[in-house]
């Protein structure tokens, strides 16, 4: 089971910041999770629609410039992030898992991609997740080879039918609904199981008994040494 740092290693440091990022590589993640969302046609990397939880700014997102939001404290000193300033940081040393928290990221998400692969990047570098399951299904439309993460908070009747029906990688689950039902039935379809956010060593046992993939961690070094 593959520990991802949850916006980056927001346990330790300010969430979806480039020393967040960096300290979720270096304590050994595989897999980094960031949040994004469009402004004014770029890519910034946050979590919420407006700036007051994780900065020392108040207000919309969408009332900011980007130069305005490059002011904001992000917490320690720290920015809030384009997407590119990630990936180059990453540089391929971790998959990125990008989640779209919007659905006008998604064709930018998109170009981004593909001017990476095209500089020579694998495109395994990527994986896009989303709660916008018809965003996820216009991207695979547009880029087939692309991984999608199906983001549910909860257990539908149909189970994992509606990430299979996605082409999906994986489908990416709340870890309060889960249960083995799902695991099973999209393991059956060739879908990973990933589990979000589990910060406890408890549940991370358990979920790791019942066969999931994956969780997305606020504390990557110590869900590591747990399983180590
Ligand atoms: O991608 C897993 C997780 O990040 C989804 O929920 O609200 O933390 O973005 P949230
Ligand atoms: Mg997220």
């Amino acid at each position: 089971m593959i520990c991802i740092g949850h916006r980056g290693a927001r346990g330790y440091a300010p969430e979806n910041t480039l020393v967040s990022i960096e300290l979720a590589i270096t304590q050994g993640a595989p897999w980094v999770e960031i949040d994004v969302r469009e402004l004014r046609g770029e890519l910034v990397v946050i979590h919420d629609e407006t700036v007051d939880r994780t900065t020392d700014g108040t207000g919309l997102l969408s009332q900011f410039s980007i130069a305005q939001l490059q002011q904001l404290d992000a917490g320690k000193g720290q920015q809030i992030p384009l997407l590119t300033q990630v990936v180059d940081l990453i540089d391929q040393r971790a998959v990125l898992n990008i989640e779209l928290k919007d659905s006008a990221s998604a064709p930018l998400v998109l170009a981004l991609i593909e001017d990476y692969v095209n500089r020579g990047w694998s495109l395994d570098n990527f994986i896009v997740s989303s709660f916008f399951h018809h965003d996820l299904h216009w991207l695979k439309q547009q880029y087939p080879a692309l991984r999608i993460g199906v983001l549910s908070a909860g257990v539908g009747m149909s189970y994992a039918v509606f990430a299979q029906e996605l082409s999906a990688y994986s489908i990416n689950l709340c870890g309060e609904s889960i249960n083995q039902q799902i695991i099973d039935d999209a393991h059956q379809r060739q879908l990973k199981v990933m589990v979000y956010t589990v910060n406890s060593a408890s549940q991370c046992l358990a979920l790791q008994a019942m066969g999931v993939d994956g969780i997305f961690t606020d504390f990557p070094s110590d869900m590591i040494n747990l399983l180590a």
